[in-house]
């Protein structure tokens, strides 16, 4: 065989071998083949990442997808991509940010105003290691975004998806959450020395603990919630840290990432497992490790410390006013 012939046969055998490596590190697809045609979803933190992700793969079976975003700008335009994509004209951009309770409480009202019925919602939106920031009611940006915003989103909807009736609640949370610690003397940051890190990791845990706590109130009600990591995945998440803008991690380290990293399609097979997988149904206040369920570390389990965040989140959001708010009371 001419020299050329061969070393082109030898350069496809191991690129035919690392894609192949590269599906087997990205944690597999969606096993449920189900279609969810009829069923509403919204997917917080969409117009990117696993979020556009879910949001597309969600569009392809058949769902009317409700894109929570706060750009509405980047939202518009990744709602065209999946309705282009998926030719599902049912992709809708709607304006959520979860950094302002004013925010939430007028998307929900949307919502209720709106929409019929809602059978998923996923709380995949989130932000990592940012600076020293500080949401519009003045939470500490990492905790109020990723859980508290969404522990007021999915309280003032939860009313709406107990009268829909076999409503699945996703959490998106992250493995980060092995590392964290509720510090229920300083939730938001305002007395110790702000780590970033840490900020992100307590945030993740309170994912965890907010899934267990809320899947006890849920018991008989029809409704079910779990928690998830996706994986590590190529997204935009990390845009606040060093690791992401470096010349040396996007050149040298790029190709090593390419095999450990998911994309964000494959990231989003766990979210989507759990939002229309049939064996799933009836499963609550469990935590998946990408398609597998995974019994949690101890201090995600701890029912005390889940119930004393689920008290102390809802008079920091001032839950009862605004479910009076939103008429829901
Ligand atoms: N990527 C990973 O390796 C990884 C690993 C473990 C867990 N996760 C989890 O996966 C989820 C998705 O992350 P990703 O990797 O897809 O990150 P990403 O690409 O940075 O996407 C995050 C999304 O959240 C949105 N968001 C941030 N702040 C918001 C706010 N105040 N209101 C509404 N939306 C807001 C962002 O909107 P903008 O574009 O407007 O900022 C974006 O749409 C997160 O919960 C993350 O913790 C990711």
């Amino acid at each position: 065989m001419n020299k050329y012939l061969v070393r082109a046969s030898m350069v496809g055998t191991v690129l035919g071998g690392a894609i192949l490596l590269k599906d087997y590190t990205g944690g597999g697809n969606c096993p449920s083949k189900a279609t969810i045609t009829g069923q509403t979803v919204i997917v917080t933190g969409a117009n990117t990442g696993i979020g556009k992700a879910t949001a597309m793969e969600l569009a392809k079976r058949g769902g009317r997808i409700i894109m929570a975003c706060r750009d509405m700008g980047k939202c518009e335009n990744a709602a065209r991509d999946i309705r282009g994509k998926t030719l599902n004209h049912n992709v809708y951009a709607r304006h959520l940010d979860l950094a302002s309770s004013k925010s939430i409480k007028e998307f929900v009202q949307t919502i209720l105003k709106e929409e019929e019925k809602v059978d998923i919602l996923i709380n995949n939106a989130a932000v990592m290691r940012c600076p020293h920031w500080k949401t519009e009611d003045n939470f500490e940006m990492q905790f109020g975004v990723n859980h508290l915003g969404h522990f007021l989103l999915t309280n003032l909807l939860l009313e709406k998806m107990k009268q829909t009736g076999n409503a699945r609640i996703i959490n998106v949370s992250s493995l980060a959450y092995i590392a964290g610690d509720i510090d229920f003397d300083d939730l938001n940051w305002e007395k110790k020395k702000y780590n970033t890190k840490a900020a992100y990791c307590q945030s993740k845990l309170a994912n965890v603990l907010f899934t267990i706590e809320l899947a006890k109130k849920l018991q008989g009600t029809g409704v079910t919630v779990n928690a998830l990591h996706p994986g590590v995945a190529d997204t935009e998440l990390g845009r606040h840290t060093g690791m992401h803008q470096s010349a040396f991690s996007s050149s040298v380290l790029a190709p090593f990432f390419w095999f450990v990293v998911k994309s964000p399609k494959q990231a989003a097979q766990p979210s989507v497992y759990l939002a229309v997988a049939e064996e799933l149904q009836g499963v609550s206040g469990k935590y998946f490790n990408s398609l597998k369920e995974k019994e949690p570390a101890p201090h995600a389990l701890d029912e005390e410390t889940a119930k004393k965040l689920w008290e102390e989140s809802a008079k920091l959001v001032h839950l009862q006013e605004a479910l009076r708010e939103c008429n829901l009371l």
